[in-house]
Protein backbone atom coordinates (compact mmCIF):
# COMPACT_ATOMS: atom_id res chain seq x y z
CA UNK A 1 0.00 0.00 0.00
CA UNK A 2 1.30 3.54 -0.83
CA UNK A 3 2.51 4.89 2.36
CA UNK A 4 4.54 8.59 3.08
CA UNK A 5 8.40 7.70 3.34
CA UNK A 6 7.60 4.80 0.34
CA UNK A 7 5.66 5.96 -2.81
CA UNK A 8 4.19 9.15 -1.20
CA UNK A 9 6.41 12.34 -0.10
CA UNK A 10 3.75 13.80 2.69
CA UNK A 11 0.11 14.73 3.02
CA UNK A 12 -1.57 17.60 1.42
CA UNK A 13 -5.18 17.30 2.22
CA UNK A 14 -6.08 13.99 5.05
CA UNK A 15 -9.14 12.11 5.38
CA UNK A 16 -10.97 13.72 7.99
CA UNK A 17 -10.10 17.59 6.04
CA UNK A 18 -11.66 15.98 2.77
CA UNK A 19 -14.89 14.93 5.07
CA UNK A 20 -15.32 17.72 7.03
CA UNK A 21 -14.38 20.02 3.90
CA UNK A 22 -17.68 18.29 2.01
CA UNK A 23 -20.22 18.35 4.64
CA UNK A 24 -19.66 22.32 4.47
CA UNK A 25 -19.90 22.21 0.61
CA UNK A 26 -22.97 20.07 1.07
CA UNK A 27 -24.63 22.33 3.70
CA UNK A 28 -23.92 25.42 1.37
CA UNK A 29 -25.09 23.54 -1.68
CA UNK A 30 -28.08 22.28 -0.02
CA UNK A 31 -28.99 26.45 0.84
CA UNK A 32 -28.56 27.44 -2.59
CA UNK A 33 -30.00 25.49 -4.41
CA UNK A 34 -33.07 24.79 -1.80
CA UNK A 35 -36.57 23.78 -3.70
CA UNK A 36 -34.67 23.17 -6.78
CA UNK A 37 -33.47 19.83 -8.29
CA UNK A 38 -29.76 19.70 -9.18
CA UNK A 39 -28.15 17.44 -11.68
CA UNK A 40 -24.48 16.54 -10.41
CA UNK A 41 -22.78 16.10 -13.38
CA UNK A 42 -18.72 14.39 -12.78
CA UNK A 43 -16.10 14.02 -14.60
CA UNK A 44 -14.58 10.80 -15.52
CA UNK A 45 -12.67 9.35 -13.50
CA UNK A 46 -10.89 11.64 -11.31
CA UNK A 47 -14.16 13.08 -10.03
CA UNK A 48 -15.53 9.54 -8.63
CA UNK A 49 -14.48 9.80 -4.96
CA UNK A 50 -15.97 13.79 -4.93
CA UNK A 51 -18.76 12.72 -6.30
CA UNK A 52 -20.06 9.97 -4.24
CA UNK A 53 -18.90 11.73 -0.74
CA UNK A 54 -20.18 14.59 -1.78
CA UNK A 55 -23.64 13.65 -2.71
CA UNK A 56 -24.07 11.35 0.19
CA UNK A 57 -24.16 14.80 2.77
CA UNK A 58 -26.57 16.39 0.18
CA UNK A 59 -30.01 16.66 1.19
CA UNK A 60 -31.26 18.87 -2.19
CA UNK A 61 -32.92 16.60 -4.52
CA UNK A 62 -30.28 15.53 -6.95
CA UNK A 63 -29.68 13.58 -9.92
CA UNK A 64 -25.80 12.36 -11.06
CA UNK A 65 -24.68 11.85 -14.64
CA UNK A 66 -21.55 11.48 -15.63
CA UNK A 67 -18.95 12.79 -18.90
CA UNK A 68 -15.36 11.46 -19.61
CA UNK A 69 -13.34 13.69 -21.74
CA UNK A 70 -10.17 13.38 -23.08
CA UNK A 71 -7.54 16.62 -22.85
CA UNK A 72 -3.83 15.31 -22.26
CA UNK A 73 -3.05 13.77 -26.17
CA UNK A 74 0.17 12.32 -26.22
CA UNK A 75 1.41 14.41 -23.84
CA UNK A 76 1.59 14.97 -19.98
CA UNK A 77 0.77 18.90 -20.33
CA UNK A 78 -3.42 19.61 -20.89
CA UNK A 79 -3.45 20.58 -24.44
CA UNK A 80 -6.91 22.54 -23.92
CA UNK A 81 -7.69 20.30 -27.05
CA UNK A 82 -10.63 18.34 -25.55
CA UNK A 83 -12.86 15.31 -26.97
CA UNK A 84 -15.79 13.95 -25.53
CA UNK A 85 -15.70 10.03 -24.76
CA UNK A 86 -18.78 9.48 -23.21
CA UNK A 87 -21.55 12.72 -23.30
CA UNK A 88 -24.13 13.15 -20.60
CA UNK A 89 -27.23 10.45 -20.53
CA UNK A 90 -29.11 13.46 -20.04
CA UNK A 91 -30.64 16.69 -21.67
CA UNK A 92 -29.68 19.56 -19.26
CA UNK A 93 -31.36 22.55 -21.46
CA UNK A 94 -33.47 23.67 -18.22
CA UNK A 95 -31.69 22.10 -15.14
CA UNK A 96 -29.40 23.24 -12.37
CA UNK A 97 -26.50 21.49 -13.51
CA UNK A 98 -23.42 21.31 -10.66
CA UNK A 99 -20.16 20.18 -12.41
CA UNK A 100 -18.14 17.76 -10.04
CA UNK A 101 -14.60 17.64 -10.19
CA UNK A 102 -11.48 16.54 -7.79
CA UNK A 103 -8.99 18.97 -9.52
CA UNK A 104 -8.36 22.06 -11.39
CA UNK A 105 -5.14 21.80 -12.45
CA UNK A 106 -4.59 23.95 -15.32
CA UNK A 107 -8.31 24.51 -16.03
CA UNK A 108 -8.36 24.00 -19.39
CA UNK A 109 -10.42 20.48 -19.38
CA UNK A 110 -12.98 22.71 -17.49
CA UNK A 111 -12.84 25.98 -19.35
CA UNK A 112 -14.01 23.56 -22.59
CA UNK A 113 -16.62 21.96 -20.43
CA UNK A 114 -18.48 25.04 -19.41
CA UNK A 115 -18.56 26.28 -22.93
CA UNK A 116 -19.69 23.14 -24.13
CA UNK A 117 -22.83 22.54 -21.31
CA UNK A 118 -23.30 26.51 -21.55
CA UNK A 119 -24.34 26.11 -24.93
CA UNK A 120 -27.10 23.78 -24.10
CA UNK A 121 -29.08 26.22 -22.13
CA UNK A 122 -28.85 24.54 -18.56
CA UNK A 123 -31.26 27.29 -15.99
CA UNK A 124 -28.05 27.60 -14.07
CA UNK A 125 -24.35 26.01 -14.14
CA UNK A 126 -22.33 25.74 -11.70
CA UNK A 127 -18.60 24.04 -10.77
CA UNK A 128 -17.98 22.48 -7.17
CA UNK A 129 -14.03 21.00 -6.92
CA UNK A 130 -12.31 19.28 -4.27
CA UNK A 131 -8.43 21.02 -5.66
CA UNK A 132 -7.28 24.03 -7.15
CA UNK A 133 -3.87 24.61 -7.90
CA UNK A 134 -3.64 28.32 -8.40
CA UNK A 135 -0.22 28.29 -9.24
CA UNK A 136 -0.83 26.18 -12.23
CA UNK A 137 -3.95 27.68 -13.91
CA UNK A 138 -3.78 29.08 -17.64
CA UNK A 139 -7.32 30.07 -17.56
CA UNK A 140 -9.55 31.97 -15.29
CA UNK A 141 -12.27 29.24 -13.72
CA UNK A 142 -15.39 31.11 -11.98
CA UNK A 143 -15.69 28.03 -9.03
CA UNK A 144 -18.66 28.19 -6.93
CA UNK A 145 -18.22 25.53 -4.73
CA UNK A 146 -13.98 25.28 -3.81
CA UNK A 147 -12.42 22.39 -1.26
CA UNK A 148 -8.73 23.21 -1.17
CA UNK A 149 -6.11 25.71 -3.10
CA UNK A 150 -2.66 23.09 -3.00
CA UNK A 151 0.62 23.90 -4.18
CA UNK A 152 1.97 23.43 -7.52
CA UNK A 153 3.10 20.00 -6.51
CA UNK A 154 2.60 16.39 -8.32
CA UNK A 155 -0.32 15.15 -6.59
CA UNK A 156 -2.31 11.92 -6.21
CA UNK A 157 -5.06 10.27 -4.38
CA UNK A 158 -8.92 10.52 -3.03
CA UNK A 159 -9.41 9.80 -7.14
CA UNK A 160 -6.09 11.50 -9.04
CA UNK A 161 -3.93 8.85 -9.85
CA UNK A 162 -0.52 9.10 -11.36
CA UNK A 163 -0.46 6.17 -14.41
CA UNK A 164 -4.11 5.23 -13.23
CA UNK A 165 -2.84 3.91 -9.61
CA UNK A 166 -3.30 5.75 -6.42
CA UNK A 167 -6.57 6.60 -6.64
CA UNK A 168 -8.22 4.69 -3.97
CA UNK A 169 -6.10 6.58 -1.10
CA UNK A 170 -8.40 8.35 1.00
CA UNK A 171 -6.33 11.82 1.05
CA UNK A 172 -4.30 13.57 -1.06
CA UNK A 173 -0.47 13.20 -0.99
CA UNK A 174 2.42 14.22 -2.85
CA UNK A 175 3.88 11.35 -5.23
CA UNK A 176 7.71 10.80 -4.76
CA UNK A 177 9.77 11.70 -7.53
CA UNK A 178 11.35 8.40 -7.63
CA UNK A 179 7.91 6.82 -9.09
CA UNK A 180 7.71 9.32 -12.05
CA UNK A 181 11.28 9.56 -12.67
CA UNK A 182 11.28 13.02 -11.32
C1 LIG B 1 -7.39 15.33 -14.41
C2 LIG B 1 -8.30 15.82 -13.30
C3 LIG B 1 -9.11 16.90 -13.99
C4 LIG B 1 -8.14 17.47 -15.00
C5 LIG B 1 -7.57 18.77 -14.52
O1 LIG B 1 -8.12 14.41 -15.20
O2 LIG B 1 -9.13 14.78 -12.82
O3 LIG B 1 -10.22 16.35 -14.63
O4 LIG B 1 -7.07 16.50 -15.14
O5 LIG B 1 -6.57 19.22 -15.40
P1 LIG B 1 -6.62 20.63 -16.14
O6 LIG B 1 -7.21 21.64 -15.20
O7 LIG B 1 -5.16 20.91 -16.41
O8 LIG B 1 -7.39 20.48 -17.40
P2 LIG B 1 -7.39 13.47 -16.25
O9 LIG B 1 -7.43 14.11 -17.60
O10 LIG B 1 -6.05 13.08 -15.71
O11 LIG B 1 -8.34 12.20 -16.32
P3 LIG B 1 -8.81 11.31 -15.06
O12 LIG B 1 -9.82 12.12 -14.31
O13 LIG B 1 -9.41 10.10 -15.67
O14 LIG B 1 -7.59 11.01 -14.24
MN1 LIG C 1 -10.31 14.16 -14.41
MG1 LIG D 1 -5.63 11.66 -14.47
Amino acid sequence: YPEVGGDLVRVVVSEQEIRDKLADLAAQIDRDYAGKEILLVGVLKGAAMVMSDLMRHLRSDVSMDWMAVSSYGAGTQSSGVVRILKDLDADISGRHVLVVEDIIDSGLTLSWLMETLERRQPASLEIATLLRKPDAVKVDIDVRYLGFDIPNEFVVGYGLDYAERYRQLPFVAVLAPHVYGG
